[in-house]
């Protein structure tokens, strides 16, 4: 153990137990946005005990100051975590929210998309614990979907407790876990093993999980697959947080629905308030949150919440000779008119215009609204008007970068795995590069190389300023980057 200043010991009471628990549970909200709340504070000091003879510590002073100074170890926080942050959760809960899923909400979406003629749907568990909430809408998409093989359906799963995802990646069940499955679906979806229900492969493949924390990391986000999504279910997670972090957490998931995107919380998490950007509706007993009509300042908003208007001198400053400063005007008067209600075929217009000026500014232009394409969903668009700019210039990082991830979003994998080794050819320090190729290896199937790529990540991100920013991930820092990815590391060594 090692040694810490007199004046640090001091400051915190070393001896008086109960006030280092209590800054431990403070270090807990501040770093890991998780706040117990009085009744939960028993299970703190529980665990802080459990942890502290687990490693040796000698009281929760030791363990606190190991905290505050920055050196106690992943292992110890993701165990104390894993004590406090209490997943449970089973197959089909609350069947009422379940019934409405499966007989309108997911029926409607279907309908919907196959009426707009885009076979994609994008569904994200927020706080999904052991997945067993994800993995519900995956059975339930599975039994709706007939032509299922032709859909490209994101199931993503995230959660802050690691321990959590690698049993949701291993797929395996309690008979408790499986008690509101009926036999039928059941004895088509696992396959019992001694005491336990392991999932089939062919629900397992529909989703992915990964590390997030709904206080800390920033969201929407293209990295993490966090953008676009036609329906949120972020149900019994708030009871870890205060009123203002619910607040914050709300208005960020709501940045990250698709026009007319659905929200469910928990049932009791319901707390009595209308959620600012959603329309809340009932059916069936049951509430549910609605987007409504994107705004081109949403858009912009989702992928830059500091850049709330699209306008000509913050956004695109145009130097090419082929554009007219009267048509320039034209065009971006055209985008800032915020109260016409401008949507983003006004993104298709510019893309045009920029297109006819062979200028790396021109570039640079397209590769933004191609961005705005893709946050507002548009995602074959955007590879579309990449594809344009990359015939201007086939070595730009950024376009390439974004047209890597927009391919990797549509899971063509070979083709986005050639992109990101070109940029690696091109940028071999580029952490960015490195992460999606090592996602996209554990998409394929090869740990090992994906975990070599993740290390990559790190280092080169560690090598980064601490506080530089991610490319397309405003908000993301590379030294997060490094962290959530070590997480990542963790989850992918242990699993599979
Ligand atoms: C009670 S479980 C709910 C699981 C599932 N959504 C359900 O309703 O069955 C709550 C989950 O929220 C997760 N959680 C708590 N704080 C979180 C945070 N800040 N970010 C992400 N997940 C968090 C916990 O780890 C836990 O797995």
């Amino acid at each position: 153990m090692r040694q810490h200043s007199d004046k640090l010991a001091h400051s915190i009471g070393i001896g008086e137990t109960s006030v280092a628990e209590i800054a431990i549970g403070k270090y807990i909200k501040n770093n890991y946005g998780i706040a117990l709340a009085e009744h939960q504070q028993a299970t703190l000091v529980c665990a802080i005990k459990k942890i502290c003879n687990k490693f040796n510590y000698p009281d929760a002073s030791a363990l606190y100051l190991d905290m505050v100074d920055n050196v106690v170890t992943t292992q110890v926080m993701e165990l104390l975590i894993d004590e406090i942050t209490v997943g449970e959760t089973y197959f089909f809960r609350d069947s009422k929210q379940m019934a409405l899923l499966r007989n309108k909400l997911l029926p409607e979406l279907i309908q919907n998309k196959q009426q707009q003629q885009n076979k994609t749907l994008r569904i994200w568990s927020a706080g999904c614990s052991s997945g067993d909430e994800l993995y519900s809408v995956a059975i339930i998409l599975r039994e709706l979907i007939a032509d299922i093989s032709e859909w490209n359906i994101h199931l993503v799963g995230t959660d802050i407790n690691l321990v959590l995802i690698q049993q949701a990646l291993a797929g395996k069940y309690s008979h408790h876990a499986l008690r509101k499955v009926d036999n039928t679906i059941a004895s088509r979806y696992f396959s019992r093993s001694g005491d336990s229900y392991q999932l089939t492969s062919e629900i397992m493949q529909m989703a992915k999980f990964s590390y997030l924390n709904l206080i800390d990391d920033y969201y929407p986000s293209f990295i993490n697959e966090i953008n676009n999504i036609d329906l949120i279910l972020c149900r019994n997670v708030f009871i870890y947080f205060s009123e203002p972090t619910i607040r914050d957490v709300l208005n960020k998931i709501t940045q990250c629905l698709t026009e007319s995107g659905v929200l469910m919380l928990g049932a009791s998490d319901y707390w009595g308030e209308n959620i600012s950007g959603l329309e809340k509706l009932v059916a069936d007993d049951v509430c549910y949150f609605q987007r409504g009509v994107l705004t081109l300042n949403d858009i912009i908003e989702a992928i830059n919440p500091d850049k709330k208007k699209y306008t000509a001198n913050t956004t695109h400053s145009v130097t090419g000779n082929r554009l007219n400063a009267e048509g320039e005007q034209e065009i971006i008067s055209e985008v800032t008119n915020e109260d016409a209600q401008i949507k983003l075929d006004k993104s298709d217009k510019l893309i045009q215009v920029f297109e006819q000026q062979h200028s790396k500014d021109s570039i640079n232009a397209i590769v933004e609204a191609s961005q705005q394409l893709a946050t507002a969903g548009k995602v074959d668009e955007a590879i579309a008007s990449c594809k344009k700019a990359l015939e201007i210039d086939e070595m730009d990082i950024n376009c390439n970068y974004l047209y890597g991830q927009l391919l990797a979003e549509k899971n063509l994998t070979e083709e986005a795995v050639s992109v990101f080794k070109k940029i690696v050819y091109l940028a071999p320090k580029m952490p960015e590069a490195h992460y999606y190729l090592g996602v996209l290896s554990f998409r394929n199937g090869n740990k090992d190389r994906a975990i070599k790529h993740m290390m990559n990540t790190v280092t080169l991100a560690k090598q980064k300023a601490s506080d530089a920013q991610v490319l397309n991930e405003s908000n993301m820092t590379y030294s997060r980057l490094a962290e959530i990815v070590e997480h990542e590391i963790t989850i992918y060594s242990e699993i599979r």
